[in-house]
C-alpha cells in the first residue's frame, strides 16, 4: 500500500516516524517526494495544496488527519469520486468534552464573575445553581458532541443534544432538525456548539439562536469560527440576552489583535486548543483505517459529500 503523507504541521516528521514505526508494511511517502504519483493508493492529508492530487490516477482513498473536513470540502483540490474518511480520535473527543465541561462550570459557578471581581479586589459571594438545575444544550450529537454530553451528564448537568437526524431514545435526549431547534434552545442555559461546518450550520450562532435561548445564557463554541455571527454575539452580550461566551475557534485564525472579542469583559478567548489530535491514538486509528482499506474491509467514518460532513 502506497500512502502519500502531507501536513503543514511543524511536527509532520514526528507523525511520519510514528506511522512508519506502527505499520512497517505500509509505504509512507512524504509529499512532494512521492515518486510516481500514479502509484499512490491513499492520500493522508491535512489542508492539502492544490497540486497534491495531480497525477494520482490510482488514488482510492483520502484519509484526513483531523475531525473536521470543512476546509477540504470547500477547496478546489478535492478529487472527484474518491471517498474521504475523517479522523476520530477518542482522546481528542475527551479533551473537547473537557473544554465544554470547563465552560459550563465557569459559567454556572460564576468563576467569570470572580475573575472580574479579582481585578477590582472585590470580596463578594454569589449564589449559584446546582448542576441538575443547569440545562446544557449540545449542538451536535456526533463523536465529540456525545462525548461532551456524557461527560456533562456524569457531572450532574441536565443535558440534551441537537442533531440532524431523529434517533431512538437513549440516556441523553436528542432534539432533531430545524423544527425542534427552538424547543432545544429554549431549554439551554448553556449552549455548546460541536457541529461540523456546513452550508446548513454556518452562522448558526446568530441573532435568531441567541434570541431563542433563556435570557442570560452562556455560549461555548469549540467547533468552527464560521459558526458564529460575531456582531450578533456582541449585540446579544451587550443587551444582556447572553451572560457570557467562551470561544476557541475564529474566522480567520489567529484572531486579529483589534477584534473586540479579545477585550470584551464577558468573553473568554482561547487559541484553538479545545482538542488537539493526540499522536499515539491518532496514529493507531489511521493505521487501522489503512489496514482495513488494504484488506478490503470497510473504512470507518466516511464523509457524505452531499451533506458536507
Ligand atoms: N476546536 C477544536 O479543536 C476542534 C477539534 C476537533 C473537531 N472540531 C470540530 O468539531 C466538529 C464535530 O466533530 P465530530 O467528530 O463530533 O463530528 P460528527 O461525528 O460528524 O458529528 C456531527 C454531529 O453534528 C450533527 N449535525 C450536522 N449537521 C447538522 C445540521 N444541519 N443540523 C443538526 N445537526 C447537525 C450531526 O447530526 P447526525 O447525528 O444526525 O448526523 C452529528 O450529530 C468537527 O466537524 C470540527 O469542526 C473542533
Amino acid at each position: 500500500l502506497n500512502v502519500a503523507f502531507h501536513t503543514a504541521w511543524t511536527n509532520g516528521e514526528v507523525w511520519l516516524a510514528a506511522l512508519r514505526a506502527a505499520a512497517p508494511e505500509i509505504e509512507f511517502r512524504h509529499w512532494p517526494d512521492v515518486g510516481d504519483p500514479a502509484t499512490v493508493d491513499v492520500a493522508l492529508v491535512w489542508n492539502p495544496p492544490r497540486e497534491l492530487f495531480g497525477g494520482m490516477s490510482r488514488l482510492k482513498l483520502v484519509q484526513v488527519l483531523g475531525a473536521g473536513v470543512d476546509a477540504l470540502m470547500r477547496s478546489e483540490v478535492l478529487p472527484a469520486g474518491v471517498p474521504i474518511a475523517r479522523l476520530v480520535d477518542p482522546v481528542m473527543s475527551q479533551r473537547m468534552a473537557e473544554y465544554a465541561l470547563y465552560g459550563a462550570l465557569r459559567f454556572h459557578r460564576q468563576f467569570d464573575r470572580y475573575e472580574a471581581q479579582r481585578q477590582a479586589t472585590v470580596w463578594q459571594r454569589h449564589d449559584h445553581l446546582d448542576p441538575p438545575d443547569v440545562s446544557v444544550g449540545v449542538l451536535g450529537a456526533g463523536e465529540i458532541g456525545m462525548t461532551a454530553a456524557r461527560l456533562l451528564q456524569s457531572n450532574g448537568y441536565d443535558v440534551a443534544c441537537w442533531a440532524r437526524s431523529v434517533r431512538d431514545p437513549g440516556p441523553i435526549s436528542v432534539f432533531a432538525g430545524r423544527e425542534q431547534l427552538p424547543a432545544f434552545l429554549a431549554r439551554s442555559r448553556v449552549l455548546v456548539c460541536l457541529l461540523p461546518l456546513t452550508a446548513e450550520t454556518r452562522g448558526i450562532l446568530g441573532r435568531e439562536t441567541f434570541a431563542a435561548l433563556p435570557r442570560g445564557a452562556f455560549v461555548i463554541n469549540a467547533a468552527r469560527g464560521e459558526h458564529v455571527d460575531v456582531p450578533a454575539l456582541l449585540e446579544a452580550l451587550d443587551a444582556g440576552q447572553l451572560d457570557g461566551a467562551m470561544l476557541d475557534v475564529f474566522a480567520p485564525e489567529p484572531l486579529a489583535a483589534e477584534s473586540p472579542l479579545w477585550r470584551h469583559p464577558k468573553v473568554l478567548v482561547t487559541p484553538h486548543v479545545a482538542g488537539i489530535s493526540h499522536l499515539a491514538t491518532s496514529v493507531e486509528y489511521v493505521v487501522d483505517q489503512l489496514r482495513r482499506f488494504g484488506s478490503g474491509e470497510a473504512v470507518r467514518n466516511i464523509v457524505e459529500r452531499e451533506r458536507g460532513y
